[in-house]
């Protein structure tokens, strides 16, 4: 990763090791004296967040896996197993239950960071773009969780959601039916899901290390947007970071503690205690709150848009609320990164905020009167801020006076700055 190393090799193992392979001086470069801007707030501790309820979640479902069956047959009970007659099984399953929830709060958080302060602007567009792609493998990897303990909520989520395919023009049956392979959500299915359900975040640990790498290239952003000019800007991520991350990991691991012990089911569904039933439907089938807005979005279309039938527009929707996000370094007119000098833009991204958490809300309600038109017109607010506020509002907006470096800002040599 970049950063120009500085590393001397202090004892004969470690100069063996240099010579051979300079991992030492890799990590040094990257992770020791990495030149960071001094002035990263507390919003930038949610990256190192995000990587620590990635391992988490590796090394719980490593030991869930070890008396887990992924038989349509067995796996209820399997998970039953865990809860009652495994050594600390309940705490495997309930860290890894609510680490899933744990690891999407870290990263809309940092999405939406990135967001305020321009983070995914030139050069860090493909730091972004890998975000966005480590986004869509954990929906991947938590739909897919979810299935395992095939309750009733695993069953008919699965069901919805694998049908969606079959809204494809001419092939959509086609690829539904692989898919399951069957003719419905089955032992097949349950098995596949469980074989991507743990080959996934292996990907997704893959994933990061690039999305590292990319941002390491540029350096990191921070809240005042102008890169660092001089050394001092900038302090070497240890001691300041590692300490400031992992200070921050432990106030997280309250939030998550409290949860695992005390709320272990609040962010689960009650239905899923029941076991998978294809004969009885559930009377609401919901997701898990962090995919609620996009679920939300897929039930926006409730009309026929030209050839596009309705069901088909909807997953378009969906799709595209994710695929949007991808474009978004390009969509952005704005020369100005952090919304701490953009007004207006500050207004609207609150306004954006505000949006994705109604149509969580939405997402959750039953699909009638009036939630559906509340779910259409946020919808129409949620592709707005992209296709229409991002590019125009870059053209018009006046930002505020930018301050001349991070040391200035620090200093407050900006009234800006303040
Ligand atoms: C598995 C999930 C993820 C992990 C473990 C992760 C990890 C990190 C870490 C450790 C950092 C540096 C610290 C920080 O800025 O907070 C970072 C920076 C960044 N991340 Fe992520 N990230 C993840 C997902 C995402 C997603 C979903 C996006 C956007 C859609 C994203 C966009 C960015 C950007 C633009 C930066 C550069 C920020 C800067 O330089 O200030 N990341 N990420």
């Amino acid at each position: 990763m970049a950063g120009h190393s500085t590393y001397e090799p202090q004892n004969a193992g470690a100069k063996w090791l240099e010579r051979r392979l300079p991992v030492l001086s890799l990590v040094h470069g990257s992770f020791v004296a990495f030149p960071t801007p001094k002035n990263l707030n507390y919003w930038w501790t949610f990256g190192g967040i995000a990587f620590f309820v990635l391992v988490v979640q590796l090394i719980t479902g490593i030991v869930l896996v070890m008396h887990y069956t992924p038989n349509d047959a067995l796996a209820f009970a399997s998970v039953e197993h865990i809860m009652r007659d495994v050594n600390y099984g309940w705490l495997m399953r309930y860290l890894h239950s609510n680490g899933a929830s744990m690891f999407f709060f870290a990263v809309y958080i940092h999405i939406f960071r990135g967001m305020y302060y321009g983070s995914y602007k030139e050069p860090r567009e493909l730091a972004w773009i890998l975000g966005v792609l480590l986004f869509f493998l954990m929906v991947l990897t938590a739909f897919m969780g979810y299935v395992l303990p095939w309750g009733q909520m695993s069953l008919w989520g699965a069901t919805v959601i694998t049908n969606l395919f079959s809204a494809v023009p001419v092939v959509g049956e086609a690829i539904t039916t692989w898919l399951w392979g069957g003719f419905a959500v089955g032992n097949p299915t349950l098995n596949r899901f469980f074989s991507l359900h743990y080959l996934l975040p292996f990907v997704i640990l893959g994933v990061v290390m690039l999305h590292i790498w990319a941002f390491h290239v540029a350096g990191n952003n921070n809240p005042v947007g102008v890169d660092p000019k001089s050394e001092k800007d900038t302090v070497p991520f240890h001691p300041y970071y590692t300490l400031k991350d992992l200070f921050a990991i432990v106030v997280f691991m309250i939030l998550f503690s409290w949860f695992v012990f005390y709320l272990p089911n609040y962010l689960g569904h009650a239905d899923n205690y029941i076991p998978a039933n294809p004969m009885v439907t559930p009377a609401h089938i919901v997701p898990e709150w962090f995919l609620l807005p996009f679920y939300a979005i897929l039930r926006a279309i409730t009309f026929d848009v030209g050839p596009i039938p309705s069901k088909l527009g909807g997953v378009i929707a969906m799709g595209g609320a994710i695929a949007i996000l991808f474009v978004l370094p390009w969509l952005d007119t704005s020369k100005v990164r952090s919304a701490n000098y953009r007004p207006v833009y500050r207004f609207f991204f609150w306004l954006f905020f505000f949006t994705t958490i109604m149509l969580g809300w939405l997402g959750s309600k039953p699909a009638e009167q009036p939630y559906i038109a509340w779910i259409q017109f946020f919808t129409v607010l949620y592709f707005a801020h992209f296709l229409i506020v991002l590019p125009v509002l870059g053209l018009i907006e006046t930002p505020r006076k930018v301050p001349d470096s991070i040391n200035d800002a620090v200093l407050g040599k900006s009234s800006d700055a303040a």
